[in-house]
């Protein structure tokens, strides 16, 4: 780890934590400018709490079922991931909705990866709901977030052309990759000072992007 006093990050995961592999690996190789010095799980077996203690990362443990309701669940991750004076919280496969007090304390500093290409496919079977649909594309999308789930602004998008041969499972692999790679760089930009949340919108390097954001690979 470097000790980078530009952007401290704590990552919120609930599995495998592909995507806190990939920030774990863009931090170590100095392309991400940052260092990630908690992941917390709400599952205490999550995969990705490993990966984490193999890369010499705290740890720790927030199981929501022994709370009595959301807020409270909230408050107490909030208690967990303040102490570590984080400048920016990645959701990474975090499959808990937040509450909004908790979504309003972080507003501007608080980042999820989505797979799908938003504003279509909100919440959850994303890949078959783009197949189904007969969409030539799927895909994942960066953003902050805000009080509607899966709807606050843009930030990144990567496409990913659906094959005639996809299936949901093929389909979310290939997302995947895509995921692993706008998301570290979407971090890159908020740790070098180049994105912002405003009240109208992103801005990225001065100027504000579209409802779809910066446009991987197009
Ligand atoms: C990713 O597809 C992410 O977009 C979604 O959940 C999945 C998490 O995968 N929200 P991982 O835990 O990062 O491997």
């Amino acid at each position: 780890m470097t000790n980078n006093p530009c952007c401290r990050i704590v990552v919120l995961i609930s599995g495998s934590g592909s995507n806190l592999q990939a920030f774990i690996d863009s931090a170590a190789s100095g392309e991400l400018p940052a260092d990630i010095v908690a992941v917390i799980s709400n599952r205490p077996q999550a995969y990705g709490l490993q990966r984490a203690s193999q890369a010499d990362i705290a740890t720790a443990a927030l199981d929501h079922t022994s709370f009595a309701s959301r807020e409270d669940f909230d408050r107490a991750l909030i208690k967990l991931i303040d102490p570590y004076q984080p400048d920016l919280i990645i959701l990474a496969g975090f499959m808990r909705i937040l509450t909004p007090g908790f979504v309003q304390y972080y507003r501007g500093r608080l980042l999820n990866i989505h797979p799908s290409l938003l504003p279509k496919y909100p919440g959850l079977n994303t890949h078959q709901r783009a197949i189904d649909a007969g969409d030539s594309h799927a895909g994942a999308t960066v953003h902050f977030v805000t009080e509607e789930l899966d709807g606050g602004p843009a930030i990144v998008q990567a496409q990913v052309p659906i094959k005639t041969t996809d299936t949901a499972e093929t389909l979310a692999k290939s997302v995947l990759i895509e995921e692993h790679r706008i998301y570290p760089l979407a971090a890159t930009w908020f740790a070098e000072g180049k994105l912002q949340l405003q009240q109208d919108g992103v801005v990225l390097n001065g100027e504000k992007l579209s409802k779809y954001g910066f446009q991987f690979n197009q």
